[in-house]
């Protein structure tokens, strides 16, 4: 039993410890920024008392929160108004209400949800806009793990105010979110692509165990697919994923390319990701459309391959951790006949899962950053990551959580993953330049699968807008 649960420990804390591994590089910041206005209201360096570690009594349900530790502290900005960019996805959305809500009532400063587009790349462009026009509408931003290179300058700098807490986290992802010796965002949870499965289907058409090969995986939601369909249900298939043409398919390219000895799109400065290999990935993914996939896979994001599996009308889905504590609810159709596996290979590639993740940042251009900081030091505390763990399977990125035992008993897939390599996207070779990058990635791979080019048209397309992007 004891060693059941250091080697779970061991798997969880190597799976953070890779989190943000090859994080961005510190970029430099665009010649002509605005400088930032006055912050009247933010509070000296380390002012705030230290975020308490104790874990003990942490609920798992949705409507019984942690304590807001520092709702002395706060109080002083009580009858503030903060609008913050939370989650929209999975139970992440109802989740940060509940969390606003708390701490509304403890602070009396009044918390405005705004849910985030689904899309990261819709998200990225609105959150550009913001910071251009330096609009000082909205104080707290859930930041993905790729983008503190490009945002840094509009970031509020809270090196010195959560200095403690900075020390609270795995250290790489911290380092992920300092750009310039400015750290720009705290960790809030941490995220890997892997394969989700349906048990009771693997079991009922005789197979022992999930697939481990690309070729097994599309034999199996072969045969459940067509059997599925036989017995009456038209919309059943074998296979969802991400398919648009956003950050999401970047992610599942890098997977697909991984774990087929394909590389990483870009090693060492050099444009790799136009090679046999690759092609072979992306002519196998562009393969799946309309056969073991629907046709509508090219147009999908995280939400449309969950509401496909979790409504019970698909045998597999790559998807996020998030999505386990969704598929799991009392209402779920699914519940308790899935599980997760890493995703597959193809010889002599590496079963491999895309590193993502979300911190939480301050808008330089807020006007109520004192308050945003209170707000941001309860969110991201141990406390929440012990509940926002329990309650929807966010990835803790604190140490401490992620050895919990209950926090290890509420995600007990993470002890399957442990075979899985986790892949960075190439947000450090690329600095501010990567939503670029990507987009030059998600867009030639999604008209290879729409079959609108070939896979080798699309991959030799991209390695020259790569190139010309980097040089
Ligand atoms: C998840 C990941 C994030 C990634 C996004 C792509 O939210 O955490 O890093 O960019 O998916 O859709």
């Amino acid at each position: 039993m004891r060693s059941t649960l250091m080697s779970m420990l061991l798997v969880m804390s190597m799976i953070l410890a890779a989190c943000g591994g090859a994080a961005p590089a510190p970029t430099a910041p665009p010649a002509a920024q605005p400088e930032a206005p006055a912050q009247p209201e933010a509070p000296a360096s380390g002012a705030v008392g230290v975020t308490p570690t104790d874990l003990t009594g942490i609920s798992s349900e949705i409507t019984d929160l942690p304590a807001v530790f520092n709702a002395e502290a706060a109080r002083q900005y009580a009858g503030t108004t903060l609008r913050f960019y939370g989650d929209a996805i999975g139970l992440g959305s109802d989740m940060d209400k509940a969390m606003a809500a708390k701490f509304s009532e403890e602070t009396g400063i009044n918390v405005v949800v705004l849910p985030r587009p689904q899309d990261a790349t819709e998200f990225y462009a609105q959150i550009q806009r913001f910071f251009q026009a330096q609009s000082t509408e909205t104080d707290v931003f859930m930041m993905d793990v790729i983008w503190p290179g490009a945002f840094a300058t509009h970031l509020y700098d809270v090196s010195d105010i959560f200095a403690a807490e900075a020390k609270l986290h795995y250290p790489n992802i911290v380092e992920n979110n300092t750009v310039d010796g400015k750290l720009t965002a705290l960790p809030w949870f941490g995220d890997f692509g892997m394969l989700f499965y349906r048990t009771d289907l693997l079991q009922e058409y005789g197979y022992n165990a999930p697939p481990t090969t690309w070729d097994e995986l599309e034999e199996i939601a072969k045969t459940v697919q067509e059997g599925e369909r036989a017995k009456g249900n038209p919309n059943f298939v074998g296979f969802v994923w991400q398919g648009a043409a956003y950050e999401g398919l970047t992610c599942n390219l890098l997977e697909w390319f991984y774990s087929q000895d394909a590389g990483t799109f870009l090693q060492d400065g050099t444009v790799t990701i136009n090679n046999p290999q690759a092609v072979a990935a992306l002519e196998r993914a562009a393969g799946w459309v309309g056969s073991i996939s629907p046709k509508g896979v090219v147009s999908y994001r995280e939400e449309d391959a969950r509401n496909v599996f979790q409504g019970g009308n698909a045998m597999f889905m790559r998807n996020w951790p998030y999505a386990y504590s969704a598929a799991d609810t009392d209402d779920s159709p699914i519940k308790d006949k899935f599980d997760v596996a890493p995703l597959p290979v193809t010889a002599p590639g590496q079963p491999a899962g895309t590193v993502g993740g979300w911190q939480l940042a301050i808008s330089n251009y807020s006007q109520n950053k004192g308050a945003a900081v209170e707000f941001v030091r309860y969110a991201t505390s141990p406390q929440m990551q012990k509940w926002r763990a329990l309650v929807g399977t966010f990835v803790p990125t604190i140490p401490i959580v992620s050895e919990d035992e209950e926090v290890i008993e509420a995600m007990p897939f993470l002890r399957n993953l442990s075979p899985v390599v986790r892949v960075t996207r190439p947000s450090r070779e690329t600095g501010e330049l990567y939503n670029e990058a990507s987009t030059i990635i998600f867009q030639s791979a999604n008209e290879a699968l729409l079959g609108s080019t070939s896979a080798a048209d699309a991959l030799a397309r991209a390695e020259q807008q790569l190139q010309r992007l980097i040089r």
